[in-house]
């Protein structure tokens, strides 16, 4: 959802002025990544960049634990502290109650949460999008063989040049609701697609979804700590993500956001400890996120998570950040398209951190330039430390601005793709 701040016309703000770029200077230098020489980071989609002082907690508080006396009450205790801390912080993020988020690994552990906690019978169906990420679409195949349910899919990258709001969005939901049928139960799609950064109108999928009792899961892995979330408001039932990637987080943290109206409705598959009372007979289950957790986890990890939010926060708020990210990739965007051998691959204006371009290889003459888009991103890579990644579909070079870029990371991926026509 796109909330307080509007994506468009952000060239004729002033975020991008002098100061503050000056600010973003003073900011980069604790990301030791960033600090690399000559090098321009463009794949924040994949994975973020951890701030000096989250890397440092890390190593902190496993000494600690050894220092504290590992499997003792005392460690016990903190590991809980940590865990209650960090689910604070992240629904504070999300604005909603910390009782709705149950701690995960990734973005793909929560989405198969999601999709396997649905009592599903054979001959129900499930609606996915046709830019869905591989690890989601294998998860739905495997509940197609294992409970006899169909599988149908939306064609949304027909609308890869809708932009969130206004008649566009309305088409996106239209389409959407064409490819609902009287078994349909569940819908899972992305909030930002990782292919196209198209941006889906969700509060009004999740409203023309519930009309007709469909569940609404949504994979953030791109939206959470990219745009500003208030997922009270959106109402979908499922919202899972990972902290790895925007929000510039260890790997290996995650979380899903379950809406409360839906909980009695849902059975975890995997459990543990984790989801239950202390209450006899076992199981009994915990009445908040924590009935879909397992066991145990990497918890001195937490505080990294937590220090890379403030830290994103210590430099502008949730709004701040997305209208920078809009800014920059719509710079980066104008640009991709002032040069006659690019073609962007979405003709609106970017509304996500997510650039999509293909190199035209008739116009752009230079031997690289001939050579696959994975072996292009290698090259750029090794030979020129930019940093961004090829996808199979569309067959095109992703770059992902963060609100970290800066404008000569810009002008470093620009001079290099303009080289590409000598
Ligand atoms: C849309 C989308 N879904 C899922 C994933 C997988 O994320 P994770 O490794 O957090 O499960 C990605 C990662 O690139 C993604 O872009």
């Amino acid at each position: 959802m796109i909330s307080s701040a509007s994506s468009s016309n952000y060239l004729d703000t002033d975020i991008l002025n002098r100061d503050r770029e000056v600010d973003l200077y003073s900011h980069r230098s604790q990301f030791p990544a960033l600090e690399i020489e000559n090098r321009a980071y463009f794949n924040y989609g994949g994975q973020g960049v951890i701030c000096a002082a989250a890397l440092d907690s890390i190593t902190k508080n496993f000494h600690h634990i050894e220092s504290l006396g590992c499997f003792s009450s005392a460690a016990g205790a903190w590991m809980m502290s940590e865990y209650d801390q960090t689910k604070a912080v992240i629904a504070a993020q999300l604005q909603v109650s910390p009782t709705t988020i149950t701690l995960t690994e990734n973005t793909t552990v929560g989405c198969n949460i999601a999709l396997w906690a649905v009592n599903w019978q054979q001959g129900d169906r499930l609606l996915l999008s046709d830019c869905e990420h591989p690890g989601i679409i294998a998860s739905a195949v495997q509940i197609q063989k294992r409970f006899g349910i169909e599988i149908d899919y939306f064609p949304l990258s027909s609308t890869h040049n809708a932009s969130a709001e206004g008649k566009d969005s309305q088409a996106v939901v239209e389409l959407l609701v064409q490819h609902l049928q009287p078994t349909t139960r569940m819908v899972m799609l992305s909030h930002i697609c990782w292919n196209t950064g198209q941006v889906l109108p969700l509060k009004a999928i999740a409203a023309a979804c519930h009309e007709q009792d469909i569940l609404v899961a949504v994979d953030a892995a791109q939206s959470a700590g990219a745009i500003p979330l208030a997922l009270d408001a959106m109402e979908v039932d499922f919202y899972a993500f990972t902290a790895h990637k925007w929000w510039c987080a260890p790997l290996g943290l995650g979380a899903l956001y379950i809406r409360h109206e839906i909980y009695d409705q849902l059975e975890p598959v995997f459990v543990g400890w984790r989801g239950l009372t202390s209450d006899l007979p076992i199981p009994q289950w915990r009445q908040d996120g924590a009935k879909f957790e397992v066991a145990s986890s990497t918890y001195p990890l937490y505080e990294a998570l937590r220090i890379a939010i403030d830290h994103a926060d210590s430099w502008g708020t949730q709004p701040a950040r997305y209208q920078r990210i809009c800014h920059l990739s719509q710079v980066l965007w104008q640009k991709l398209n002032a040069m006659p051998h690019i073609n962007c691959v979405r003709q609106v204006a970017p509304e996500s951190g997510l650039v999509s371009f293909q190199i035209n290889r008739k116009l752009a003459k230079s031997a690289i330039a001939q050579k696959s888009h994975v072996l292009i991103s290698k090259h750029f890579e090794t030979e020129d430390k930019i940093f961004i990644r090829a996808l199979a579909d569309p067959d095109c070079l992703r770059a992902s601005v963060h609100y970290l870029t800066s404008l000569a990371d810009i002008d470093q991926l620009v001079a290099k793709l303009a080289s590409l026509t000598f």
